[in-house]
């Protein structure tokens, strides 16, 4: 078969030997560039953005696997989106990213491509760009941190955050506590380890069948990730010559396994967002309301928080994402077809469950179908709005009262503390 790469590299006019000679400065051997696989490995690596700041480790796996396979991996950046320093938001910047690399893939001479992503909208971000190039693609999410571990307790990020600074506010929480928590909740390399964006959409890529089946949970720093990750550089090599291309994976039946899964694992509502703005860039239809209807039947299996009690390094031990699919594959399309070259039905068969206090079984689920993220429409939101039930508080679910509304977040956050404010309590 003929390689996009060839068109660079193949040529024997001036043009080629300027593409050639270049890329000798970096010192590859006479052979290199002998019209092997040209493998890109974009990845949201960056300090600013602590949760990928460890991909770049990643890719010296992925990098191994490539060259054991015969092909030519290069390394190369794209814009990093960090939830813990951004501002105003990465939700700004997620479309930027998608039109950045999307550009960077089609402008060089790339055979396929490995995605490095792991905050919240690098996943969804990388994906949209290869799903509109449409080359052959594996996305490597880059695992969770370890539990936190404070004072004989696992904590997670997300809502012990909240806990721990509303404690010290209220006077019940001592400065060196809060300090100390600081430390004891980022214990290593890794994006958040609840069930919040970066884990859902890790374990939805999974899902979809665009990652490794097993690799989402593994924590960041786990040893098996990084043998995986070698996996993945000999996996794309095969899969540019089985001319593989995302869009035969990225199917309106991955979708749906996608939203199937999310209401299994108690996934974040962003979810949806995301979801929606990919199956746009693959082409596949997929409606607001389909958030109700496909899940109906599903029940929530994945006991993590913020939903449950457990995190996401319990997940990764109790088995995973295959085994909660292995779970549901009576509700899931088991042919559609994923970056193994094997069908989501065979790659999750083997699966185990190896803890079923973290991962429920489907006849006894944490809690029964309905209890997942809704879409509700109401005179405040008609076009919908989004709730994850699982998560939420009894005294969320009912109440009536007024609704004060602000245009704008620095407007609210200037008075959210004035006790003379005109509100309603609880
Ligand atoms: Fe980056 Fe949560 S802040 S994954």
């Amino acid at each position: 078969m003929s390689l996009r790469s060839a068109d660079w590299f193949g040529a024997e006019d001036r043009n080629g030997f300027i593409h050639r000679s270049w890329m000798r400065n970096q010192g590859f051997a006479e052979d290199v560039l002998d019209g092997r696989p040209v493998i890109g490995i974009a990845t949201t690596w960056s300090e600013l953005t602590p949760c990928n700041a460890h991909l770049d480790e990643v890719a010296e796996a992925v990098k191994r696997g490539v060259w054991e396979r015969g092909g030519l991996p290069l390394v190369f950046p794209t814009m990093s989106l960090g939830e813990p320093l951004m501002r105003p938001t990465t939700m700004l910047y997620r479309n930027l990213l998608a039109m950045e690399l999307e550009e960077l893939i089609r402008a060089n001479p790339l055979d396929g491509v490995v995605l490095l992503s792991g905050c919240d909208k690098t996943t969804p971000g990388m994906l949209m760009a290869a799903a509109s190039v449409d080359l052959p693609t594996i996305m490597i999410t880059g695992g969770p941190m370890l539990s936190g571990k404070f004072q004989g307790k696992d904590i997670g990020s997300g809502t012990d955050i909240w806990r721990f600074t509303e404690e010290y506010r209220a006077g019940t929480m001592s400065a060196a506590d809060l300090s100390e928590a600081e430390f004891c909740m980022a214990r290593s390399k890794g994006h958040c380890m609840t069930m919040g964006t970066a884990s859902t959409m890790a374990a939805l890529t999974e899902a979809l069948g665009v990652q490794l089946p097993g690799m989402s949970a593994l924590p960041a720093v786990d040893s098996r990730r990084y043998a995986a990750c070698q996996r993945v550089g000999r996996r794309i090599v095969d899969m540019v010559g089985e001319d593989l291309k995302i869009s035969q994976i990225l199917t309106r039946p991955a979708f749906e396994n996608a939203v199937k899964v999310n209401a299994a694992i108690g996934g974040s509502t962003n979810a949806i967002v995301h979801l929606m703005a990919l199956a746009g860039r693959a082409g596949v239809p997929l409606d607001l309301a389909e958030f109700n209807s496909l899940p109906a039947e599903i029940p929530l299996l994945v006991n993590l928080k913020p939903s449950g009690k457990y995190l996401m390094e319990d997940f990764a031990y109790a088995g995973g994402v295959p085994a909660v699919m292995k779970n549901l594959l009576g509700h899931l399309n088991g042919d559609a077809l994923t970056v193994t070259g094997r069908s989501t039905r065979e790659n999750v068969e083997p699966a185990e469950c190896w803890n079923d206090d973290v991962i429920f079984p489907v006849g006894a689920p944490v809690m029964p179908a309905g209890n997942g993220t809704v879409v509700l429409y109401g005179n405040l939101a008609p076009s919908g709005a989004v709730l994850k039930l699982s998560a939420a508080s009894p005294a969320l679910l009912q109440h009536t009262g007024r609704a004060l509304v602000f245009d704008r977040m620095e407007d609210y956050v200037a008075v959210a503390d004035d006790p003379s404010m005109d509100v309603t309590p609880d």
